[in-house]
This record gives structure tokens, C-alpha cells and sequence, in this order.
């Protein structure tokens, strides 16, 4: 499908969502142009990262990434695996990501419209080194997650580490 139809039907589904994604998706694009990542998938992934966020009262902060992975592939007619893994891992990570699911975790956090103290330095990091730019989103909002006495994500905690030790 392309990615005019795409965008379309995206609209329809989710419409709360869709701004953010559609920015998302330019930046995906530009970080994927920057870094020599597949420009296409880095679209079509951007696009429908967060197709799954705000459907339903129980779809918090890291289900809708899953739920989203499986709307891309019923509901979309996205086939492919690593733009599916992008969406799948797109809040928390994981080890050994790839650079196409790097892309998407990052053009996400700093699409235009965020606004968050740090966001600068996340934009400028990003495009000179894609690892740190996650160090330092994850390092944040595991530090966000320990000031609300929340539960901290496993699965971002092993992300980090796995990137730190790759330094
Ligand atoms: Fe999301
Ligand atoms: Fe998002």
C-alpha cells in the first residue's frame, strides 16, 4: 500500500493520533536519509508507530506499542518484520535493536512538536549519535519513572544496559 493510503486510512482509525504520527514519520524519514536506513520503511514505520495509542481506556503507555504492531499488520496489511519490530519495540527498545527500530524510537521522541526539558539536546544528539540519543530518552524517563515512585520498565532497563555496555 502507499503511503498516501496509508496516511488516509490512518486518519480514519485513529484520528487522535494522527498529527504525531505523520511528524513522526518526517523525522523517521529525515534520521533514516542522515544514517542510510531504508527511507520507505522508516515512513511506513513512523507513520503507524502509535496507530494502537489512545483506542481504548486500557491501552496505556508500552501496550499500545504491541497493540499497534499487531493493528499495522490486520488492519494496515503491513507484512514486513522490521517495520513491524519497529513498532513493537518502539517505547521501551530491546537488546540488538535494529537501525530502522532505532529510528523509529527516536524520531518519535523528537518529532517537532515535543516540547520536554532536554529535547534540544535529544534533536542534536540524534543526529550525531542514534545509541546515545536513546541513552539519554531512556536515562530520562527511567529518572521520571524513580521520582513517581512508578513502576520501572524491565524491559528499558535491559535496553540501556545493553547500550551502555556497547559504548
Ligand atoms: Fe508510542
Ligand atoms: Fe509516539
Amino acid at each position: 500500500m502507499d503511503i498516501n493510503e496509508l496516511k488516509k486510512k490512518l486518519k480514519n482509525f485513529n484520528p487522535k493520533m494522527y498529527d504525531h504520527c505523520v511528524r513522526t514519520m518526517e523525522e523517521a524519514e529525515k534520521l533514516a536519509v542522515h544514517y542510510g536506513a531504508d527511507r520507505e520503511k522508516a515512513k511506513i514505520a513512523g507513520l503507524l508507530h502509535d496507530c494502537g495509542k489512545k483506542m481504548t481506556k486500557g491501552s496505556d503507555n508500552l501496550t499500545h506499542s504491541r497493540i499497534g504492531a499487531n493493528f499495522a499488520e490486520e488492519v494496515f496489511k503491513v507484512h514486513d518484520e522490521e517495520i513491524l519490530n519497529a513498532i513493537m519495540y518502539h517505547t521501551t527498545g530491546r537488546e540488538n535493536m535494529s537501525l530502522l527500530e532505532k529510528i523509529i524510537f527516536v524520531a518519535d521522541k523528537i518529532e517537532p512538536a515535543r516540547k520536554y526539558e532536554g529535547v534540544e539536546r535529544l534533536r542534536k544528539t540524534a543526529y550525531y549519535d542514534i545509541d546515545d540519543a536513546i541513552i539519554i530518552s531512556l536515562e530520562s524517563t527511567i529518572e521520571y519513572v524513580k521520582v513517581r515512585n512508578l513502576d520501572l520498565d524491565n524491559d528499558s532497563l535491559k535496553t540501556l544496559k545493553f547500550l551502555k555496555e556497547g559504548k
